[in-house]
């Protein structure tokens, strides 16, 4: 067993293997003996129907810190990119600027998105063999991208719906992304930043009865190994339901959860998804803080709306019991909704916002883990009342 390697990026943003064990669970793992070995997640790229707009709200609201751009004015006359930094967290936000763009086209049917879910590995040329031997479709064959900082090895997947893995071995390279794109800085200043420090998990809704073939899919392409699973009362309410299983990376950086909706009485919150985006794709983001209550404050200070949770949530004795002791009182949590769970490891703190864009689709967690791994199966009930409740005021349970 190998000891887990901190990539630049970590180093970068100070963060230490104890801490990323803390925030994200990493574990030690044998890459050596991997065949499709990831390091983590490289960058997680959405499609915005206005990048310029989602940039600023990333930085002002989300404190996240604008550090590369590529736009008509670097060369690229399709599009503009905007490349922003949380710790060791990476989103690109991309959006047409020519009329004709492809990228337009793919926001006309699916909104605001995630696109590609970036993943760093230590051999582009072995995984893609490795993924093509086992039945993956690859989008682009393994190529080099150079300028003067150096060479980027890159591959693409496909994944659910129009969603890729694109593969990225950034070793040969020093640039601040990849070749095309310039530095740009913005920090905004005031409250307490970063509010995030890496991304946790990103979750994909797929098709009802496809969920198990994605778990294999992610199991055989890319040698990732089940986590956990969620079906049945796990995940029902009186309406609607779901099924749910995690797959992840060796060192557990990387952790992707995949939705299929249930038949329940009425549309489960995975149909709402998929009757708007038009198809499969990423439901959730989680980045992962060490300190939800200060972010949850800077965040609804900045406007970005939380579901809420009853007070009955807090109130219900046997929650109480369950939770036991954390890090604060719970009067704390519940003057902010933020929801907790326990298991045999530990506990996690974590709440979720209302969906980013105009759709009812991809929307973001916050999670602060105190030694659970797990993803907040005591709440699914709760949660889901509350989205059901949303769904309902918009006309769609
Ligand atoms: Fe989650």
């Amino acid at each position: 067993m190998t000891t887990a390697r901190l990539t630049p990026h970590e180093r970068a943003a100070h963060l230490g293997r104890g801490r990323l064990r803390r925030l994200v669970g990493l574990v030690d793992h044998d890459d050596a003996a991997d065949p499709f070995p990831v390091v983590g997640m490289d960058a997680v790229v959405f499609v915005c129907g206005n990048a310029t707009q989602s940039a600023h709200y990333f930085t002002t609201a989300w404190g996240m810190s604008l550090v590369a751009y590529a736009g008509p004015e670097t060369g690229q006359r399709d599009h503009k990119s905007f490349v922003l930094e949380s710790g060791s967290a990476r989103f690109v936000l991309t959006g047409a600027v020519d009329p004709a763009s492809p990228l337009a086209d793919h926001h006309r049917r699916h909104g605001d998105g995630v696109v590609d879910l970036a993943l760093e590995v230590l051999d582009v040329d072995r995984c893609v063999a490795h993924a093509r031997a086992h039945g993956a479709v690859v989008l682009d064959e393994p190529h080099d991208e150079c300028d003067e900082h150096g060479t980027v090895r890159l591959a693409a997947l496909a994944t659910y719906g129009s969603t890729r893995h694109t593969l990225v071995d950034r070793s040969r390279y020093r640039g601040v992304y990849l070749p095309g794109f310039v530095p740009r800085a913005r920090e905004v200043v005031g409250g307490p930043r970063p509010l995030f420090q890496a991304l946790d998990h990103a979750v994909g809704n797929v098709e009802m009865g496809r969920m198990n073939d994605w778990v294999r899919y992610y199991n055989e392409v890319m040698g990732f190994t089940n986590l956990a699973e969620f079906v049945g009362d796990d995940i029902a309410t009186e309406y609607s339901a779901l099924m749910s299983k995690v797959v992840a990376n060796g060192n557990h950086r990387v952790k992707f959860p995949l939705n299929e909706p249930a038949v329940g009485r009425k549309r489960s919150q995975i149909d709402e998804y998929l009757d708007f985006y038009g198809e499969p794709g990423c439901q959730h983001l989680a980045v992962a803080t060490d300190d939800i209550l200060a972010a949850v404050d800077a965040l609804r200070a900045a406007g970005v709306e939380f579901l809420d949770t009853p007070d009955a949530y807090y109130d219900d004795p046997e929650l109480r019991a369950r939770i036991g002791r954390v890090r604060v009182p719970v009067d704390r949590l519940k003057s902010r909704g933020i929801l907790v769970d326990r298991d045999e490891d530990g506990y996690l703190l974590q709440i979720f916002t209302k969906p980013l864009g105009d759709r009812p689709t991809v929307f973001f967690e916050l999670i602060e883990r105190h030694g659970s791994l797990g993803f907040g199966k005591g709440n699914f009930r709760a949660l889901f009342e509350s989205i059901e409740r949303e769904q309902a005021a918009r006309g769609n349970l």
